[in-house]
């Protein structure tokens, strides 16, 4: 059975509540999680959520939803690979090969940041950007890839 989201979180996005609020905002991550499968559950979509601080368990969990054959295959891919989106040629490759729509979200508006932040690997291979709205950068996220979902239907 197909998972519609796949939704991929990096490294100290477990931190979030804790983590520069003035930044990121107070929800903490699960938060976060909470209101995105409330929303796939009003939109009749199901959702997978994964999060980790190592980047090789966050190329293994996009592997493993790429394709059709897949062992647990998603139609559709949100990341926020966080710091690894301004420096991962690895998450690029395993983005690359997914082969549903693809969004990047960040929680806070990296161009308005330090310039280290303004290079995204993630946005060169991704369909579409969300940043700069805390949590609802998901949430927005999450209706515009079902757009793109509802297109290939
Ligand atoms: C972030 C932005 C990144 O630059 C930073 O390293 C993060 C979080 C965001 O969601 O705003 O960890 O991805």
């Amino acid at each position: 059975m197909k998972t519609d989201l796949l939704i991929v979180n990096g490294p100290n996005l477990n931190m979030l509540g804790k983590r520069a609020p003035e930044i990121y905002g107070s929800d903490t991550l699960d938060d976060i999680q909470a209101a995105c499968t409330e929303l796939c559950d009003e939109m009749g979509l199901s959702l997978r959520w994964f999060q980790s601080n190592i980047e090789g368990e966050m190329v293994t969990a996009i592997q493993e939803s790429a394709f059709d054959n897949s062992p647990h295959p998603a139609r559709g891919l949100i990341i926020n690979a966080a710091a690894y989106s301004h420096t991962s040629v690895a998450l690029y490759d395993a983005v690359e090969l997914f082969e549903g729509p693809s969004i990047e979200v960040h929680l806070s508006n990296t161009i308005a940041r330090e310039n280290f932040r303004h290079h995204s690997y993630m946005s060169l291979v991704c369909d579409g950007i969300i940043q700069g709205f805390s949590r609802d950068s998901y949430l927005l996220a999450i209706r515009g890839i079902s757009e793109k979902l509802a297109v290939k239907r």
